[in-house]
């Protein structure tokens, strides 16, 4: 234990500026605190499997589970095979999960027809004990006995299949033309080469949550020991080597029919399998290249430390110190930043739907869920690869007219309906505007995508920009039912859609600024003032028969003017009454949670806010009523900005005891310990930032600063190599002493509550002494994140 004095000395070094604690923060291997099988159940539904970052071939396990949206779900459900492309996270239906190899050790009396086919009737236990899960790498042990590990390339994965059963066996490995879902189209193909055991084909499926359809193309080659016995086609339940080519259809009963083709291997004692499948969007030609150039020789070991690396190198940047903190706290944090690069998916030079030279991300799953700090936190990060995300945004915007909110599988959103929201894209571009990206960035041409979803309506908004902008322009808000017929979508969320569509000016006029653009600016910082116009003064909120004591909610608005009316806890976390509050036509005002929750979402607007909700005190009051009371609900994405606002009301430190409310005890580093959906990471970037202790209000070149969860934080600028060096003082690992007492910025002082962007890129030193309490850091006027200034919104101010 350190002598208390010696704190004191150390303290009064600081103040007179002789020495910052030199925590250093060494390096060591980050990828043992990475676990992948954190949120493979419970509803987490991430990707526990192989890949490199922002990958395309996922090797996993799939399971049967009803919860089986990222391929391997560790409950206990069982075993349908082995495939290669995956999301991860993702609500919807179960995404990908194309063309699954499925092993034997050999058919009973050594008929091809004594393996089981169907996946319905092959599906299997595994050994529970036997799972393994770390970057790069994953692998089970069947109840069959055969060990099967995988390991991944960009556009391919590689499988390795054990069977050491004592005796002497002719294992046969299938692939199956199906997907998690079951949703094959008609003429899935494959072809089988006679003389080397090669698989190729292709079938059209259905993307998990949205329009149109995609076509995967797969090349499958086997290497081993024993050789190649023979091969053939399997169609339902029956399998011949006398057929080498299948064309299949859909058949008409729901369940797509089973069908693919198979490999058999010649006898032999023990055998040792690898199965090389290399994916592709263009054709079986390039998914054979892709193969033979990433994974030449087979070399399982090579391939995996390959992956190893990249990981590496990705994670590079961020080091945390680890005194006083457990493995736990580590492998919490690095996971989390582990799972921010798993989706988007880098598929440039796989795009069949447009020939350009620009990168080609797909798996934004959704914008709505990842603008709030996942891409704000690669921002930091791997800023080349958010560049390249904006500059696939923009050429998306290109060529299909629209920049999109969730787009997956080459599909855009809208089997289940819509774009979520506003047209979050705007606040990814301008977050990556502001925040300086530059490289092959065509700025001119990301402010015209921006500023078309600011005024023109599509035919079909519920797939992309926004709807209303009559009403928007003549009401100023969105009405319930509005009259629309200009464009169509779904006329539900009138309420979040307003606040989303302000916020989403803002940022707009953000850009507007920087590009010299003087009259889009003021414009668009006018319109993000019109969620106002649904702000009710004098609306109450009761909560199980009593009323919270509080007044002043947004509300609904009628075309006419008058009010509608929501209850503002309606489509909370505590609303019982199963009502419909995602994109069904019955859906509510409010998308996916409640006036409540996002009576907070004005991320631009702040002063305005606190002052019409009674000002600071009050506003805190509001807020501690949100989390305390289990109004908003961790899991889903709308509730990130809340744990931090207390901000804007002058109390830093109750965000930090707010991270510390909701970290670990709804985010732990076990595979039940996400709350929801990691939707593609955004939960993992959460955990990330939080920790850190610099959280973004995204779209703007502002983080918050809270206490990090670690003594020392050092992150490096991979475009500049300088590094932001975060330390404490009084570090408590019991985190008694979260409160951030005094700070200094490169040894001067420094009272305001945040930070710019400029800190990562130009580096520096951020001291923060803790103590027990809540102190006045942080706390006058001028240290306060920037705010539009407020603005008298109508008669309800006069009250307050
Ligand atoms: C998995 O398969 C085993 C053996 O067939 C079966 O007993 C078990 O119920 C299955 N599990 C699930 C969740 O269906
Ligand atoms: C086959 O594998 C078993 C189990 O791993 C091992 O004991 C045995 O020595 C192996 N036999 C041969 C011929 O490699
Ligand atoms: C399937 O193939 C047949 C024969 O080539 C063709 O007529 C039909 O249009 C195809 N169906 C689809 C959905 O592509
Ligand atoms: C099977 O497909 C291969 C590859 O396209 C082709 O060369 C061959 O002629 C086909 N065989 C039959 C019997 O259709
Ligand atoms: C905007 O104007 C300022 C001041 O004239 C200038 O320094 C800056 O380069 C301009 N920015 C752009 C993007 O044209
Ligand atoms: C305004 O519209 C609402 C909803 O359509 C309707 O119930 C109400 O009667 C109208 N009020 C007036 C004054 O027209
Ligand atoms: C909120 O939920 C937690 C469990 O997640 C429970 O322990 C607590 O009692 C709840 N609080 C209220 C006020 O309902
Ligand atoms: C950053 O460091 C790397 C590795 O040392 C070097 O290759 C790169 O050029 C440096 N970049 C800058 C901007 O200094
Ligand atoms: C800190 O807060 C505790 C209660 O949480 C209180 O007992 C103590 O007096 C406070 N210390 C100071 C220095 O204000």
């Amino acid at each position: 234990m350190i002598h208390p004095l010696f704190l004191a000395l150390l303290r009064v070094a600081l103040v007179s500026g002789l020495d910052a604690p030199s925590a250093a923060v060494d390096d060591y291997d980050v990828l043992q605190y990475v676990n992948p099988l954190i949120g493979s159940t419970n509803g987490g539904n991430v990707f526990a499997g192989a890949t490199i970052p922002y990958g395309m071939a996922k090797a996993v396990a799939d399971t049967d589970s009803p919860s089986r949206q990222g391929g391997f779900t560790f409950d206990n459900s069982n075993i349908t095979g082995f495939s290669s492309l995956h999301d991860s996270g993702t609500g919807g239906q179960p995404s990908l999960g194309n063309f699954p190899l499925f092993p034997y050790v050999s058919c009973t009396d050594d008929k091809v027809n004594g393996c089981t086919y169907p996946k319905r009737t092959r599906k299997t236990t595994y050994d529970r004990d036997s799972v393994v899960a770390s970057p790069g790498y994953f692998g089970l042990t069947l109840s069959s006995g055969i060990q099967v590990h995988m390991t991944a390339t960009h556009h391919t994965s590689l499988f390795r299949f054990r069977v050491a059963s004592g005796q002497t066996t002719s294992p046969l490995i299938l692939l199956d033309l199906t997907d998690l879902s079951d949703s094959r189209q008609d003429n899935g193909t494959i072809f089988v080469d006679e003389t080397t055991g090669r698989l190729t084909g292709y079938a059209r499926f259905l993307p998990s949550f949205g329009s149109g359809s995609y076509v995967p193309y797969f090349c499958a080659d086997f290497d081993s020991d024993a050789g190649i016995r023979d091969n053939g086609i399997f169609v339902n339940s029956r399998a011949d080597t006398s057929v080498k080519n299948l064309t299949v259809s859909r058949s008409i009963n729901g369940y797509p029919l089973p069908a693919g083709g198979f490999v058999r291997f010649n006898h032999n004692v023990n055998h040792t399998i690898l199965a090389r499948v290399g994916l592709s969007f263009i054709s079986t030609a390039q998914a054979c290249r892709n193969a033979e150039d990433e994974i030449p020789n087979f070399d399982f070991d090579a391939t995996r430390s390959a992956a190893v690396n990249v990981w590496t190198r990705k994670l590079a940047p961020i080091r945390v110190s680890r005194t006083g903190v457990g493995s736990s706290v580590l492998t919490n944090f690095y996971s989390g930043i582990y799972r921010t690069m798993v989706n988007p998916q880098d598929y440039t030079g796989e795009n069949p739907l447009w020939r350009s030279a620009e990168p080609y991300f797909d798996s934004f799953y959704c914008l709505w869920d990842s603008f709030r700090s996942q891409l704000p936190f690669l921002t930091i990060v791997d800023p080349s690869a958010v560049s390249r995300m904006v500059r696939s945004l923009i050429d998306t915007q290109r060529h299909l007219g629209w920049l999109p909110d969730c787009r997956m599988s080459l599909c855009k959103e809208s089997l289940l309906g819509y774009t979520q929201g506003g047209s979050n894209a705007d606040v990814v571009l301008a977050d990556a505007y502001v925040k300086g990206l530059s490289e092959g960035i065509d700025w001119d041409n990301g402010y015209a995508a921006v500023q078309k979803d600011a005024e023109v309506e599509p035919y079909d908004w519920s797939n992309e920009g926004r709807g209303g902008l009559a009403s928007w322009r003549i009401l100023n808000y969105i009405p319930v039912e509005d009259f629309d017929y200009l464009g169509f979508g779904t006329m539900t969320r009138s309420v979040s859609r307003t606040l989303e569509y302000s916020y989403n000016d803002f940022t707009i006029a953000q850009m507007a600024r920087g590009l010299n653009k003087t009259g889009d600016a003021e414009k668009y910082e006018a319109t993000s003032r019109y969620w106002q116009n649904l702000f009710r003064a004098d609306q109450t909120s009761v909560i199980s028969g009593a009323d919270t004591g509080f007044k002043g909610f947004f509300q609904p608005r009628n075309l006419n003017g008058t009010w509608g009316y929501q209850d503002p806890m309606a489509c909370s976390n505590i609303d019982g009454s199963g009502r419909a509050c995602s994109l069904q036509n019955t859906g509510a005002e409010t998308f996916e949670s409640s006036l409540w929750e996002y009576q907070f979402f004005t991320p631009h607007d702040m002063l305005t806010l606190v002052t019409l909700l009674g000002g600071p005190a009050e506003f805190t009051r509001r807020l501690d009523y949100l989390h305390d009371r289990n109004i908003t609900y961790i899991g889903n994405e709308p509730s990130f900005l809340t744990v931090f606002q207390y901000h804007y009301a002058g109390r830093p430190g109750k965000s930090t005891a707010r991270a510390h409310f909701y970290i670990p005890r709804f985010f732990s580093p076990t595979p039940a310990g996400l709350p929801g959906n990691d939707d593609s990471g955004a939960m993992g970037s959460f955990v990330a930032m939080t920790m850190m202790g610099l959280f973004p209000n995204p779209g703007q070149n502002v983080y918050l600063i809270t206490a990090p969860f670690f003594e020392a934080v050092d992150i490096t600028s991979p475009l500049t190599n300088r590094t932001a060096k975060v330390r404490t003082v009084n570090f408590d690992p019991t985190y008694q002493s979260i409160y951030i007492q005094s700070a200094t910025l490169n040894g001067e002082p420094y009272s305001r509550n945040w930070i710019s962007h400029d800190f990562f890129t130009e580096g520096g030193e951020l001291v923060l002494t803790l103590g027990r309490n809540e102190s006045r850091w942080g706390t006058s006027a001028d240290d306060l994140p920037p705010s539009l200034p407020v603005v008298a919104p109508g008669p309800s101010v006069d009250d307050i």
